[in-house]
């Protein structure tokens, strides 16, 4: 066993039924991923990214195969046993924010800790030096609606963080965010890798995004068709998807 794995999936397939229909959204993925990586995940639409995360962060079952997140196996694990591993060890960031309005960014993030199993932190605190991290020291009395698109996303990611999570999932965190929020975000991202060691995974639309990874995988169809590390190899994987991208005419959800 190697310990320094913090996810080990092998063979996810995943069928999802609409009505009549039934979708292979997944097709036998496997895929290991080391304690404080940066990686992301990019594809065409409905290629299954979605569906693979909601599977890493059990929020729903494979069809088939197998997944341990932090050493634990999660794949027959029943409903309650589930939440309370995804409270312990997962963080979810969605491209929408969901920030509760009537709360203050500071509450917002506080949250979580409140209502934590086993209560590791101060709240306040925790909260307090977290969003401090993400550059929001001067922001903590502030409801969402006064913060910018940015800023809410990181308060976001502060929420999703607080609990100490072994992974922090992101599902499009840029997806309503223009470029230079979505910088700021991205920079926020790679802050929380490097600064806490929080192994990060970003499924993303965004091909300056997933240039910035330390490690890219492409899913075609519910397969992963590539998966390389480096600066140059992440670069071409990006730029090849996104050339695809725009000779089948499927832009307009990537940012130029
Ligand atoms: N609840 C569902 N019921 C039935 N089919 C679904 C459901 N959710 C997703 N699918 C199908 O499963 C496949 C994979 O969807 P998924 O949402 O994982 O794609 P994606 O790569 O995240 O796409 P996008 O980039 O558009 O977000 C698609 O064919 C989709 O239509
Ligand atoms: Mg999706």
């Amino acid at each position: 066993m190697n310990n320094n794995l913090v996810l080990r999936a092998e063979q996810l397939t995943k069928e999802l039924r609409a009505g009549e229909i039934v979708v292979q959204a997944l097709r036998g993925v496997s895929l290991d991923v080391e304690r404080g990586e940066l990686l992301g995940i990019i594809g065409p639409s409905g290629s299954g990214k979605s569906t693979l995360l909601g599977l890493i962060g059990g929020l729903d079952s494979p069809t088939s195969g197998r997944i341990e997140i932090d050493g634990v196996d999660i794949t027959n694990l029943n409903e309650r046993a589930l939440t309370r591993v995804r409270n312990e060890k997962i963080g979810f960031v969605f491209q929408f924010f969901n920030l509760i309005p009537t709360l203050s960014a500071l509450e917002n993030v506080a949250l979580p800790i409140q209502f934590a199993n086993k209560r590791r932190f101060n709240p306040n605190q925790r909260a307090k030096e977290l969003l401090t991290t993400l550059g929001l020291s001067d922001r903590l009395h502030n409801r969402p609606t006064q913060l910018s698109g940015g800023q809410q996303q990181r308060v976001a990611i502060a929420r999703a963080l607080a609990n100490s999570p072994a992974l922090l999932l992101c599902d499009e965190p840029t997806g309503s965010l223009d470029s230079e929020s979505s910088a700021v975000v991205m920079q926020a991202l790679k802050d929380v890798q490097r600064q806490m060691g929080t192994t990060v995974i970003v499924v993303t639309h965004n091909m300056e995004i997933a240039a910035q990874m330390d490690r890219l995988v492409t899913l075609v169809d519910g397969h992963i068709t590539s998966d390389v590390e480096g600066d140059e190899s992440v670069e071409m994987a990006a730029l090849k998807l996104f050339k695809q991208k725009r000779l089948t005419g499927e832009m307009s959800a990537v940012k130029a």
